[in-house]
């Protein structure tokens, strides 16, 4: 059993495998760590406290050294090699028979969304969370999902995504006549897993079940120098970080967290990243797309129009589907043309994937130690030979992360499906700066301008303070940063549906919120 996973966490589930592991004295940590090039660890151990001392010779006690040395080597072998050898050459478009596209496949999409929703009516779907990254670029101190980006209802990240799954099991029972359930996984680090359980019971799960609100944790590993050697942030600390996003397929086993679903018979499962505030959780449509291709495996993409953006994109290599990041390959390439005028690569990841159990549990058990570690180069604090803190200015080291994409490759029936990026693509990754892409103010213009456009869908329409129709395409000189401001409630609608017999011929100001207790006009009232 491997006990990487243990290292520098704190708050793991008590599980046979995620039980601390007895403090070893200090000369039997040194013989481990010298067999392991590793024992300047211990360096600074006498001028430690009590405590300090025993959290290290803890965490030590729960490594296995010889296991992350070897991670070292082949995650610095596979980043050369990545390096000297652009993929350019070896890379293939995302076929058109394995694609399904919200905007070419308008006739399929009832019909996928059917198959979808009768798949959760049955409870056979579950949401899984990616929430173990620490939110260094946002620069919070606390998980992002509990992020306000201020909303007219100040509502969480997390809470909307709970009303998300809500609501769909509400219109899968309605249109089914049953009573379902869709269980949410979250996936937490050792340094965001107590908060986020304290938030989440703090509001009552949002409505949820708590029993279908399961919590699970990632391992974290080591940051390293460029010679191999575990990184000391303090005399008594060793630098952790979580081990990326695909830590994900190790720590669903060693939580248990594979036979949880199979006792529960879930046969679906939508992975997402915590960050998207237009996320369409357990997405009917996708999962029909994906259920009716007969697919193990599927990601959805948005397209990716401009050349450099700094986005994956999902495409095959040597045969083999597979996220190609946009730093392996050449400008030439990512500036290639299909005869459509549009960019061949242009299936833009965004992290939101559909997998089937018996999938997952192979790769659980199968595939995920072939995953080779993604090295990422970074500024890593440290104390040097005289135990003084040092704040590097540029890269002096590593940290290691697996990637949720990275086992595209085992899928048997690969699926690629295409929606609109105004309609589910706005992820939060930075803080508010002038300019700013992806920051709190452009994910709450882009969820105010998505329900702006479902009222006018609906037949509502907009008003300003004179009483004059605010036009549904604002001309030129009306054009402005900033949206109507407008929020509907995930538990009124879920896609834009529903809200006919609310808004059809009826005339709004802003900011117009629409929540079950009804419409509200915050401007009209004086708010
Ligand atoms: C990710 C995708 C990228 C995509 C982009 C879209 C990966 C590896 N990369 O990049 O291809 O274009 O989103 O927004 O998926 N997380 C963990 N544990 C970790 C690290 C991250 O759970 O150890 C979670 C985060 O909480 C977040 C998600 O993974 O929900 C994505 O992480 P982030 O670091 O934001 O990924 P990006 O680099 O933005």
């Amino acid at each position: 059993m491997s006990k990487v996973g243990v290292a520098g966490g704190s708050g793991f589930p008590d599980t046979e495998e995620t039980t601390f592991f007895p403090a070893m004295d200090v000369k039997k940590v040194n013989e481990r760590l010298t067999a392991a090039g590793q024992s300047h660890l211990l360096q600074f151990i006498e001028d430690v406290g009590e405590q300090e001392r025993a959290e290290l010779l803890r965490d030590l006690g729960g490594m296995d050294l010889q296991e992350i040395n070897g991670f070292f080597h082949n995650a610095m072998k596979v980043s050369d090699h990545i390096k000297q050898e652009k993929v350019d050459e070896r890379m293939e478009a995302v076929p058109r028979e394995v694609l399904g596209s919200v905007t070419r496949d308008r006739d399929r999409l009832k019909d996928w969304e059917k198959e979808g929703l009768h798949r959760i009516s049955q409870s056979k779907v579950a949401v899984l969370l990616l929430a173990g990254g620490q939110g260094t670029r946002l620069g919070v101190s606390y998980p992002k999902g509990m992020y306000d980006v201020g909303l007219p209802s100040h509502k969480t990240l997390f809470q909307i995504q709970a009303e998300r799954i809500l609501k769909l099991q509400r219109l899968a029972d309605e249109r089914f006549k049953t009573k379902c359930s869709v269980p949410w996984y979250i996936m937490t680090s050792g340094r965001t897993m107590d908060s986020t359980k304290e938030f989440f019971a703090r509001h009552n799960y949002f409505g949820l079940k708590k029993e279908n609100v399961i919590f699970f944790q990632q391992g974290m590993l080591p940051a390293m120098d460029y010679e191999g050697k575990i990184i000391l942030e303090g005399k008594g600390k060793i630098s952790m970080a979580p081990d990326g996003n695909g830590g994900l397929y190790r720590a669903l086993g060693s939580q248990h967290i594979v036979d949880d679903m199979e006792r529960r018979e879930i046969g679906y499962i939508h992975v997402y990243c915590v960050d998207n505030i237009l996320v369409k959780v357990a997405d009917p449509t996708f999962i029909g797309f994906c259920v009716q291709k007969g697919a193990d495996c599927g990601a959805k993409v948005v397209e990716k129009t401009n050349p450099t953006e700094p986005v994956g994109v999902v495409c095959r290599v040597d045969g083999r589907y597979q996220v190609v990041e946009y730093s392996e390959i050449t400008l030439a390439t990512a500036e290639k043309r299909s005869p459509d005028g549009r960019l061949m690569f242009n299936a833009g990841n965004i992290a939101n994937h559909f997998f089937t159990l018996p999938f997952l549990r192979d790769v659980v058990n199968i595939y995920e130690p072939q995953l080779q570690h993604h090295v990422a180069q970074k500024k890593i604090p440290y104390v040097d030979m005289q135990g003084r803190l040092i704040k590097p200015d540029k890269p002096n080291g590593i940290k290691m992360e697996k990637f949720v994409f990275d086992i595209f490759q085992f899928a048997k029936t690969f699926v690629v499906y295409e929606v609109l990026r105004e309609d589910e693509f706005s992820p939060l990754k930075n803080a508010d700066s002038q300019n700013g892409k992806d920051n709190p103010t452009t994910a709450r213009h882009a969820l105010m301008s998505l329900h702006h456009r479902w009222v006018l869908t609906a037949g509502g329409h907009f008003i300003d303070e004179n009483g004059t129709r605010v036009p549904a395409i604002p001309s030129l000189k009306d054009l402005t940063d900033l949206p109507i401001k407008c929020e509907i409630s995930p538990l009124v609608s879920y896609g834009g549906e529903g809200l006919e017999s609310i808004v059809k011929g009826r005339e709004f100001h802003p900011t117009l919120i629409i929540d079950e207790t009804g419409v509200h006009e915050l401007v009209k009232n004086g708010i």
